[in-house]
């Protein structure tokens, strides 16, 4: 299926403009590096934190690494230089080739890059230098948050004029995109503002319980769910199952998803009918991610062996099946009864990393390894180092996800029958160290990937004029 026809806007085939004039290629390419050296960056900073949880700090008493700072460069490192670089390069392949219309202003394209990466380094170097803001994943110093609301304006008037020329109905993908940029800005304005400035106390709590959950349901998710449909239909050569399910899905998340965010403060003073409130639309969030996971499924039906054959639908596919394992542990983990044993336990610190790794990194790598052949005009150098990369990080994170989730129990137990705390911290240990070895895994595989894509990059391009020529359903 074209892309054309996917938008609705197979109509102007006459003067479809080429793929030159459409997407800036080395801006994606650009984009798609720094996320690749940022999530280094953000490794080997989760690497150091989880050493020194094994008392094994190679950086012991350099307080610039001292890892409570560089567990915040961690985070910030792997959302706001990983993800968002990778997801935003991919916005620059998707968005003009979907509508047919460049971004509004390629030069305002070049000025959002460089400030968002300016908006990462300050980040990153000023909680470095201890100037860290006192919010969870709200870290970014307070006189970065300025700059980084400007850029995220600038993001959404460089991609709504395409999105708003487009002739035909609007494709699901875009739905996903147009909604993501009002509510990133939102979500960012809210988490980062509201506490610092205007309100205190439990309502703080309250407002960062929102903005941690919003930044990954109303930004990450979006983008991803969003490319999603974009790719798997062309990958798969077949349109989506049901087009109704996926605007039930759409639908479903606007409504019920901003609810959910102070399930992250359950048994906190916030207001009870508030922590109720969570609990009833994460559950409801829980069924609308079954109606994605249905359609995808249904989608695949008779082509399942293109996960065998196809890598790049592989990556997609596992992360809709880590996913769904996510939002499944989520449904139970949100409950009271379960918060009782699980609540401030490494069960969560699990949870977090098989979404963020086994879902949006998974699906970042899908992207990447479908897209890198085309933007580079060559294929793969290695397959074998491809099939490498895929497999030493889906199981390394199936591994460190079920370790931390099976130790989360443990220490919850432990708590719940008052051992002494250094009990639970004993018997943590052994889990932190699988923990290390997991991670090596993930990090390997990423060390795979950046090798072949170097050989890639050095082996001669294939006689086509440019990856246009790849055809669109390729
Ligand atoms: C080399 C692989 C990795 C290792 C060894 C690692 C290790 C760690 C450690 C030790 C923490 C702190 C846990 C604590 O405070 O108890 C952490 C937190 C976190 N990491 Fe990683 N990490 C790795 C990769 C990643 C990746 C690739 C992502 C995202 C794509 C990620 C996302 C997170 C998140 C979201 C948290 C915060 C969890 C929370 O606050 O509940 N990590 N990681």
């Amino acid at each position: 299926m074209s892309e054309a026809i996917q938008s609705g806007a197979a109509d102007d085939s006459a003067d479809i403009p080429s793929h030159r004039e459409l997407v800036d290629e080395t801006l994606v390419k650009l984009y798609f590096l720094t996320a690749l050296a940022f999530l280094t960056v953000s490794m080997l900073a989760g690497l150091l934190m989880a050493l020194q949880l094994i008392r094994h700090n190679p950086l012991q008493g350099l307080e610039l690494f001292s890892p409570g700072r560089w567990r915040m460069v961690h985070t910030n490192a792997v959302a706001y230089g990983f993800l968002a670089n990778g997801f935003i390069g991919a916005l620059h392949w998707i968005v003009p080739r979907l509508t047919l219309h460049p971004v509004f202003s390629r030069k305002l394209s070049w000025f959002i890059y460089a400030a968002w990466q300016a908006v990462v380094l300050a980040t990153a170097g000023g909680i470095v230098l201890g100037e860290a803001q006192g919010l969870e994943w709200g870290e970014t110093p307070v006189w970065v948050d300025p700059v980084a609301q400007l850029g995220l304006l600038l993001l959404a008037i460089n991609f709504m004029p395409p999105i708003a020329r487009m002739k035909g109905p609007v494709y699901v993908t875009l739905w996903y995109f147009m909604a993501m940029f009002v509510w990133t800005f939102l979500t960012y304005a809210m988490g980062n503002f509201v506490p610092q400035y205007f309100v205190t106390g439990t309502s703080a709590g309250a407002v960062g319980g929102l903005f941690i959950h919003d930044l990954v349901g109303l930004f990450v998710t979006p983008l991803g769910w969003g490319m999603m449909y974009y790719f798997v239909p062309i990958l798969l050569k077949k349109p989506i199952w049901s087009h109704g399910l996926s605007l039930v899905g759409f639908w479903g998340l606007a409504f019920f998803y901003p609810l959910q965010g102070i399930h992250h403060f359950l048994y906190t003073p916030i207001p009870m009918f508030l922590q109720y409130g969570a609990v009833v639309s994460t559950i409801a969030v829980e069924l609308v991610v079954t109606t994605v996971i249905i359609n995808f499924f249904g989608t695949i039906w008779g082509s399942t062996s293109a996960v065998k054959t196809n890598l790049p639908i592989r990556w997609f596919y596992t992360g809709m099946i880590y996913y769904f394992l996510t939002c499944l542990q989520c449904s139970f983990q949100v409950t009271l009864t379960f918060q009782k044993v699980i609540h401030f336990t490494d069960w969560v610190v699990g949870h977090a990393h098989l979404v963020m790794f086994g879902v949006f990194t998974m699906w970042i790598m899908g992207m990447m390894t479908y897209l890198f052949p085309r933007l580079l005009n060559r294929p793969w150098y290695s397959q074998t180092a491809c099939e490498w990369h895929y497999w030493l990080s889906s199981l390394g994170i199936l591994f460190m996800a079920g370790d931390l989730t099976l130790l989360g129990l443990f220490q919850g137990w432990s708590w719940a029958a008052l051992e002494p705390w250094d009990v639970s911290v004993e018997l943590s240990v052994p889990f932190w160290a699988l923990r290390v070895v997991a991670g090596l895994a993930m990090f390997a595989g990423l060390l795979v990937f950046m090798w072949n894509l170097w050989k890639t990059w050095s082996s001669v391009p294939e006689q086509q004029s440019s990856p246009a020529a790849v055809p669109a359903a390729a």
